[in-house]
């Protein structure tokens, strides 16, 4: 076990554990908006800014990203100070400009006291803030269809040449993991649209509801060895499902 203090509270971390989980287990809130429990951290966002110093440092303190230092002996942590404070505004202020329309920024923003930015707002901006956490849940979990491409300020993600990825099966799992809603995607029927690209839906076997694309249940069972009609019931019919066989153990 590894002891330090966070906000003054003495904590105990386990070896390799990160600053950010640790906080959140203690139940000391640090914002984030790159951070997600299924992918790695990238340390994208630069929000979860806190100061650390040690005894022996002789005054010297620094920031850095809670979600990417791990806890040390003796670390003394504070994600309050003054100097952390004035860094987590900036860089609201900075994606405030960037993304003057995606909730999570404008919320953020608003707790610490922004409104307006004091950087030119790109009226025409996306909601896209770079986090990345849709293209390490696309690479990690399942095919990798996007990545971030270009430089500078026409960084942006994307399928490859911006066409129709060969590869992406429609999951959703982008769309659902970015904190600011900025991937589009239509829902029509047996239909769905994405990345460019349309993909035809199963309905359910049971109640006829739309459930997957097609190609992600084939990606599943031949990557993951899962069985590919398990996914042809929807959501609502497997807790029916389960709730029948329950009934039936239990009466
Ligand atoms: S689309 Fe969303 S998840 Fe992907 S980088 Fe942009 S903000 Fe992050
Ligand atoms: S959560 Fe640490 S940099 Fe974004």
């Amino acid at each position: 076990m590894i002891r330090l203090t966070i906000d003054g509270k003495r904590v105990e971390a386990r070896n390799g554990e990160f600053l950010l989980a640790l906080a959140r287990r203690e139940g000391i809130e640090i914002p984030t908006l790159c951070h997600h429990e299924a992918v790695e951290p990238a340390g994208a966002c630069r929000l979860c800014m806190v100061e650390v110093t040690k005894a022996q440092w002789n005054g010297f303190s620094k920031l850095v990203t809670a979600c990417l230092y791990p806890a040390e002996e003796g670390l003394v942590v504070r994600t309050d100070t003054e100097r952390v404070m004035k860094t987590r505004r900036e860089v609201l202020e900075l994606l405030l400009a960037r993304s003057p329309r995606a909730e999570a920024v404008r919320r953020l923003a608003r707790q610490h006291g922004i409104t307006v930015p004091k950087y030119n707002v790109d009226e025409e901006g996306d909601n896209c803030i770079l986090c990345d956490i849709c293209t390490r849940v696309c690479s990690t979990l399942v095919t990798g269809a996007i990545a971030r491409v270009n430089r500078g300020v026409a960084k942006k993600v994307a399928t490859p040449f911006d066409e129709a990825s060969d590869v992406c099966v429609g999951c959703l799992s982008c769309a659902r993991s970015c904190p600011t809603e900025a991937i589009a995607f239509l829902d029509d029927g047996l239909k769905r649209t994405i990345w460019g690209k349309t993909f035809d839906v199963v309905a359910c076997s049971v109640c006829g509801a739309p459930t997957v694309t097609k190609e992600h249940p084939l990606w599943m069972a031949q990557r993951k060895g899962v069985v590919e009609e398990d996914f042809h019931v929807c959501d609502a019919c497997k807790v029916g499902k389960t709730g029948q066989a329950c009934r039936k153990v239990m009466w």
